[in-house]
C-alpha cells in the first residue's frame, strides 16, 4: 500500500528506543522503497546537535542495529532525510524552529518517544505553536500508566489537544508477523472457528518466556513487575485476539470494540490462581535483586495467572498464562487444546493424546497442530500423535525480508490505521482488570517465589496446573 510524504518528528530522537528500533526500522522500510522522496526525519531531544552530528549518530545506531547484508550505499540517501531540532519539551527552546520545519500539506506524525511524565508538555506545546494540525497523528509508548488512575490521566491530557482518533498507542506485539496471523488463521478459515469455543476447547496457554534479565534496566522494571511489564499489555492483546469474536469488519473501532468485551469480561483473579516468582542468582551471575539495586524488592521477573472469561463463548475454559524473564529458553507461543472426542471407538486408547493447535510467535514462527493417527505397521490399531506442521520460514519464501513491528507499526501511523494500537478505553479496561490483583497481593504482603534462572520459572507454577490435572508445555525454542 502505498504511503504518502511525511515529516516524522522523533521527541526523544536521540533515545534508546530510537536508536534500537524507530530509525533502523524507518531504515529498513527506506530501502524497501517505502519513503516518498520528499518524506523527512526530524529528530527532536534535549542535546545541542548539529544536524551533521545527528546524522553520524544515526548512522552508528544503524551500524549497529541493521544486520550488516542490508548496510549499502543507501544509507546516504536515508540520513539526507534526517534533520535535528533541539528542544526543551518543558520550556520555549527550539518550539519555533521546530514549527518553522513544518510543511503543508504533508503528513505530520509526531512520535512521543520519552518518560510519560512528558506527553502532556509536549502535546501542550504541539497545539499552543500551532505545530500540530486538525490531521496530524500521535505515537506513545508504554508503559501507558502503571495503574488505572495513572492511565486516565494521561489519556486526560492527550485529550485535551487531540482527538483518539490523532493517537497510536503502541504495544509492539501487535505488529509482530504471527500475532496479526491469529486473526487470519481464525477468521479467513472455516477449520477453527466453529470449534473456538467452550463445548471443544479444553484450555489455552499461552507463553512468553524470556531468557534475558532485567539487566540495565532495573530502576524502571523494578517499580514495574512483570505483570504491569508484559501481561496487562502484551499478554492481554494476545489473549483477546484468541478469544475476541468474529469483528464485523477489519475495520480499526471494530476490531478495538471486540477486543474491548473481552477485556471487560475478564473475572477478577483469585490469590490462588496466581503464582509470583523471582530469579535468584545463577552460577557466576547475580540474581534478580542485584540487578534491580534493590536487595528488598518483592517484584515479580515471573508471573503465571489462570484467567477466565465470563462470557458465553469461554464458559469454564481455563486460560494459563505465563511470562518471565531468565528462563530455560526464549520462546513465545499459544497452544490450544481440544477436548476429548465424545465417544472412542478404538480398543487401544493408551496411545490417544488431545489435539492441540500450537501457535508460535517467536523464533521460528509457525503453526503446528498435534492430531492423532494411526501408528504405521501390522501390529492393529495404535493411535499416535504426529504435528500437522507449518513453519512459516518454510512456506513463505522471504520469511526473513518480513518487517519487524516497528517498522510495520510506524507505516501504519503514516498510513493512518489504528487497527494495530490501542485504544484509550481499551487501555483503561486492562488497568481496571489488572489494578486489584496487584492491591491484592500488595495488601496480603506475598513474596515471590524464587526460582533458578535458565529454569522453567518457580514450582508453584507447576502445581496451577497440576491441580486441575494439566500441565504446562515444555518452554524451548
Ligand atoms: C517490552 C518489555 O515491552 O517487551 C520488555 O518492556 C520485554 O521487558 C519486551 O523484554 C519483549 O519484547 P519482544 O519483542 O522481545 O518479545
Amino acid at each position: 500500500i502505498p504511503v504518502d510524504v511525511f515529516d516524522l518528528v522523533i521527541f526523544g530522537g536521540t533515545g534508546d528506543l530510537a536508536r534500537r528500533k524507530i530509525l533502523p526500522g524507518l531504515y529498513r522500510r527506506f530501502l524497501a522503497g517505502q519513503m516518498p522522496a520528499e518524506s523527512r526525519i526530524i529528530g527532536a531531544a534535549r542535546g545541542e546537535l548539529s544536524e551533521a552530528e545527528y546524522r553520524e549518530q544515526v548512522r552508528a545506531a544503524i551500524a549497529e542495529f541493521v544486520p550488516k547484508a542490508r548496510q549499502d550505499t543507501a544509507i546516504e540517501g536515508f540520513l539526507s532525510r534526517l534533520q535535528y531540532v533541539a528542544i526543551d519539551a518543558t520550556g520555549t527552546n527550539g518550539w519555533a524552529q521546530l514549527k518553522g520545519l513544518m510543511r503543508e500539506n504533508v503528513v505530520r506524525a509526531f512520535y512521543f518517544s520519552v518518560a510519560p511524565g512528558l506527553f502532556g508538555d509536549i502535546a501542550q506545546r504541539l497545539s499552543e505553536h500551532g505545530i500540530a494540525d486538525a490531521w496530524s497523528r500521535i505515537v506513545v509508548e508504554k508503559p501507558f500508566g502503571r495503574d488505572l488512575a495513572s492511565a486516565r490521566a494521561l489519556n486526560a491530557v492527550l485529550a485535551r489537544h487531540f482527538n483518539e482518533t490523532q493517537i497510536y498507542r503502541i504495544d509492539h506485539y501487535l505488529g509482530k508477523e504471527t500475532v496479526q496471523n491469529l486473526m487470519a488463521v481464525r477468521f479467513a478459515n472455516i477449520l477453527f472457528e466453529p470449534l473456538w469455543k467452550a463445548e471443544y476447547i479444553d484450555h489455552v496457554q499461552i507463553t512468553v518466556a524470556e531468557t534475558v534479565g532485567v539487566n540495565g534496566r532495573g530502576a524502571y522494571y523494578d517499580k514495574s513487575g512483570a505483570m504491569r511489564d508484559m501481561v496487562q499489555n502484551h499478554l492481554m492483546q494476545l489473549l483477546c485476539l484468541i478469544a475476541m469474536e468474529p469483528p464485523y469488519h477489519f475495520d480499526p473501532d471494530a476490531v478495538r470494540d471486540e477486543k474491548l468485551k473481552v477485556i471487560r469480561a475478564l473475572k477478577p483473579v483469585p490469590p490462588e490462581d496466581i503464582v509470583r516468582g523471582q530469579y535468584g542468582p545463577g552460577k557466576d551471575e547475580p540474581g534478580y535483586l542485584v540487578h534491580a539495586e534493590n536487595p528488598a524488592s518483592r517484584t515479580e521477573s515471573y508471573i503465571a495467572l489462570k484467567v477466565q472469561i465470563s462470557n458465553w463463548r469461554w464458559q469454564g475454559v481455563p486460560f494459563y498464562l505465563r511470562t518471565g524473564k531468565r528462563l530455560r529458553a526464549r520462546a513465545s507461543e499459544i497452544a490450544i487444546t481440544f477436548k476429548q472426542p465424545p465417544h472412542a471407538i478404538f480398543d487401544d486408547a493408551s496411545g490417544w493424546h488431545e489435539n492441540v493447535l500450537v501457535i508460535r510467535l517467536q523464533p521460528n514462527e509457525g503453526m503446528n497442530l498435534m492430531v492423532m493417527i494411526k501408528e504405521p505397521g501390522p501390529g492393529g490399531m495404535r493411535l499416535m500423535q504426529v504435528p500437522l506442521d507449518m513453519s512459516f520460514a518454510d512456506a513463505i519464501e522471504d520469511a526473513e525480508d518480513v518487517p519487524d513491528a516497528y517498522e510495520r507499526l510506524i507505516m501504519d501511523v503514516i498510513r493512518g490505521n489504528q487497527t494495530l494500537f490501542m485504544r484509550g478505553d481499551e487501555v483503561e479496561a486492562a488497568w481496571a482488570w489488572t489494578d486489584p490483583i496487584i492491591e491484592g497481593w500488595e495488601a496480603r504482603g506475598d513474596r515471590p517465589q524464587v526460582y533458578d534462572p535458565g529454569s522453567s520459572g518457580p514450582e508453584d507454577a507447576l502445581m496451577l496446573m497440576h491441580r486441575d490435572g494439566r500441565r504446562w508445555r515444555e518452554i524451548r525454542e
